[in-house]
C-alpha cells in the first residue's frame, strides 16, 4: 500500500428503492489526506451513496474498496475498526448522556475488540482519547451536560467529535453545517481543513457549493443517482453539464 494509492475507491455503485435507482453505477476515487466533496441538489441520492460507503446499507451493485480491501456490504462498525468513521445528516448522539459520556462510549472502538464492552474504570485508551477530544473541541464546559441540551452548532461540533474518537484514517460527514449560522459554518470548514492538513481523508457529502469550491480537492457532482462530473473545483464549476444541471437553476447554493 503506496501513500499515493487511493484511500477509498468506489466502483459501479448502484442502490434500488423499489423502482427508484437511486444511485446509479457511481464511481469515483479518494486520495489519502484529501478532502473529497459529493454533491448535487437535493434527492440527487447523496445521503444514499454516504450510507453505501459507510456500510449502513448493501448495494445492488458495485464495489467499495478502503486501504485497497474490498469492504462491500460490511456492517459500520467493522468500517470503524478499519479506520473509517462517519458522521451522518441525522444526529447520532445519545441526547440523555453527558458530552463526554457520548465521546467515552465512541472512544470504545479503540480498546482491544476482545475487551469489549469495559467497565468505566478499565477503559483507559477511551477515556484518555475523550480527555483529548473534550480539549480539542473545547467541550470542558460542557462535559457534563446532557448531549441533548447543547445548541444546534454545538452538538453538530460533538457530532464531529464522536466521529474522530475512533482515530479514524478517513471520516464521513453528510452536510456537517446543515442548519448552521454564518459564523458555525466557517468555523466547522476550518475544522474539516486542520483535520485534512493532519493527515485525515475526509469525504463530505454536502449540497452548499460555495463551502464546497472553498474546501475540497476533489469534487463529484451527483445528479438523479448518477456521477454527472468530477474534477477539480474549477473544472467542476466550469463543466456546461454541471452548469446545465446544477449552477444552471441560480438556487444550487441554497437547494
Ligand atoms: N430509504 C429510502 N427508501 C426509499 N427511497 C429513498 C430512501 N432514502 C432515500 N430515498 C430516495 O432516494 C433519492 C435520493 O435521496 P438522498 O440520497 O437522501 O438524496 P440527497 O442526500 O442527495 O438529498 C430521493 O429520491 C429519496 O426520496
Ligand atoms: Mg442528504
Amino acid at each position: 500500500m503506496n501513500a499515493s494509492d487511493p484511500i477509498l475507491e468506489v466502483e459501479g455503485l448502484s442502490v434500488r428503492f423499489g423502482a427508484l435507482l437511486a444511485v446509479n453505477d457511481v464511481s469515483f476515487k479518494a486520495q489519502r489526506g484529501h478532502i473529497t466533496s459529493v454533491i448535487g441538489p437535493n434527492g440527487a441520492g447523496k445521503s444514499t451513496l454516504f450510507n453505501l460507503v459507510s456500510g449502513a446499507f448493501r448495494p445492488s451493485a458495485g464495489r467499495v474498496r478502503f486501504n485497497g480491501e474490498d469492504v462491500t456490504g460490511q456492517a459500520p462498525n467493522a468500517l470503524v475498526r478499519r479506520g473509517l468513521s462517519r458522521s451522518f445528516q441525522i444526529t447520532n448522539l445519545f441526547p440523555e448522556l453527558s458530552v463526554y459520556e457520548n465521546l467515552r462510549l465512541a472512544a470504545q472502538a479503540l480498546e482491544p475488540a476482545g475487551l469489549l464492552p469495559l467497565p468505566l474504570q478499565r477503559s483507559t485508551l477511551a477515556v484518555q482519547r475523550a480527555d483529548e477530544l473534550i480539549e480539542r473541541f473545547q467541550l470542558a464546559s460542557k462535559a457534563g451536560e446532557m448531549a441533548g441540551t447543547l445548541s444546534h452548532g454545538e452538538q453538530r461540533r460533538l457530532e464531529i467529535a464522536v466521529a474522530l474518537a475512533s482515530r479514524p484514517q478517513m471520516l464521513l460527514l453528510d452536510e456537517p453545517t446543515q442548519g448552521m449560522s454564518h459564523s458555525d459554518t466557517a468555523q466547522v470548514a476550518q475544522m474539516i481543513r486542520e483535520l485534512a492538513q493532519d493527515n485525515l481523508s475526509v469525504l463530505l457529502v454536502e449540497h452548499d457549493v460555495a463551502l464546497v469550491m472553498d474546501l475540497s480537492d476533489h469534487v463529484v457532482v451527483l445528479n438523479q443517482g448518477a456521477r454527472l462530473a468530477e474534477g477539480t473545483p474549477a473544472d467542476v464549476r466550469a463543466n456546461p453539464a454541471v452548469q446545465a444541471a446544477y449552477f444552471g437553476t441560480g438556487k444550487a447554493a441554497h437547494a
